[in-house]
């Protein structure tokens, strides 16, 4: 008797942590765990990336705010082959973004544009492709945009962002 309520009592305790789990995963894990599966890290980079965690701010190469927000994922001259993911668009309060020297193909995902309080995006030095995003008219924060040395398309850099080039000396498409 006593061990069938034992085991009762684990069985609730067990269910009772998995939805906990489930209501607390946290986006931003969630996030960089996208970003982590879709990059080739042959230098081992994103080793201490452990998606149990229940936040990403112990692990290197991000910051993170004092609410535990990230704020940088400072990713330069690491070796990372693979593409980039939507799901960066979830990390609400980063302010940079920088992946320069690489070797990271595929698009820039429109969600970018979700990232309204971007400062810096560096993604110079890459093999990136196809058009730039319109959506990235949306940053108006940004101070340093670094996009050259990838293979965009020519002639597709969004109006604003033109005009954002023409207005900032600093920054460089
Ligand atoms: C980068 O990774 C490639 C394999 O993906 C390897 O051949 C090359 O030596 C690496 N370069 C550096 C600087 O680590
Ligand atoms: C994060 O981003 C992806 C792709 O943009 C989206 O499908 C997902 O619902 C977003 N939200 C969370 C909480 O992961
Ligand atoms: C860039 O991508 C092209 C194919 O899209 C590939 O042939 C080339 O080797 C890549 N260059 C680098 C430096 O990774």
């Amino acid at each position: 008797m006593p061990s069938t309520f034992l085991l009762f009592a684990v069985t609730l305790i067990l269910s009772v942590d998995l939805l906990t789990a489930v209501v607390y995963a946290n986006p931003e894990v969630t996030a960089l765990s996208a970003l982590k599966n879709s990059l080739s890290d042959p230098n081992k980079a994103l080793q201490s990336w452990d998606t149990q965690l229940v936040d990403p701010c112990t692990w290197f190469h991000i910051t993170c705010n004092d609410q535990n927000y990230v704020t940088r994922v400072h990713l330069s001259s690491q070796n990372l082959s693979g593409k980039l993911v939507p799901e960066l668009g979830n990390l609400t309060q980063l302010r940079y973004l920088v992946l320069f020297k690489n070797n990271i193909e595929g698009s820039i995902p429109a969600e970018l544009g979700k990232l309204t309080n971007l400062d810096s995006l560096a993604l110079s030095d890459n093999n990136l492709s196809g058009t730039l995003p319109s959506s990235l008219e949306n940053l108006k924060l940004l101070k340093i945009l670094n996009l050259n040395n990838n293979k965009f398309l020519s002639g597709a850099v969004p109006r604003v962002l033109f005009m954002f080039r023409a207005s900032t000396s600093r920054t460089q498409v």
